[in-house]
């Protein structure tokens, strides 16, 4: 496949899972805040599937897409690619913490019908999750575009 190509889809991929996980969040998040049960349910719920089959394989082709465009540039290995390589990581154990979360925020929300003082709790862990969690990714931008380290 072509760099171009190549670089199309890693960008594209990387639009799909920053706006997914980024709109998902702003709309759990303020929906919650409302405090409507039923449509913490249902929107918490429809995060749940966009984040399985939008941010998911997203996070995988975006990877796969880095690691082949940057042995294109002869870049792999270097100190650049270990810090995105590095930053990717925790960006990924946060998000994988706060998708678990999610699904723990559902059993919950099915089983109890009301927001429990324990959703609350989680909730707190989910945004302080996804605070870090999207800065890094704002972080990676900057390096894919400036090629710099730290
Ligand atoms: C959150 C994860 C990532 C995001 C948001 C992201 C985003 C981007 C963007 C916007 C570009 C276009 C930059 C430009 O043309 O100036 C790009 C290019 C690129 N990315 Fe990523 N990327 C991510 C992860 C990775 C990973 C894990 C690697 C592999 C180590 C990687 C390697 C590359 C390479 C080699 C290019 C081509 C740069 C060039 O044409 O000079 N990316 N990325």
């Amino acid at each position: 496949m072509n760099f171009p190509l190549l670089k199309l889809i890693h960008i594209l991929s990387a639009t799909l899972m920053i706006g997914t996980g980024f709109g998902s969040a702003f709309y759990l998040f303020f929906t919650y805040k409302k405090g409507n049960v039923s449509t913490v349910k249902d929107v918490l719920k429809l995060v749940i599937l966009a984040d399985t089959i939008f941010t998911t394989p997203s996070v995988f082709l975006q990877l796969v897409t880095g690691v082949l465009l940057t042995e294109m540039l002869g870049l792999t290995f270097g100190k650049w690619f270990w810090q995105v390589m590095g930053i990717s990581f925790i960006v990924f154990v946060l998000w994988v913490r706060a998708a678990f979360i999610q699904l723990k925020l559902r059993k919950i929300i099915e089983a109890e019908n009301e927001i429990t003082e324990e959703f609350h709790r989680l909730m707190r862990i989910w945004f302080y999750l996804g605070v870090p969690s999207f800065l890094a990714s704002m972080v990676i931008y900057y390096m894919m575009v400036f090629k710099v380290t730290f």
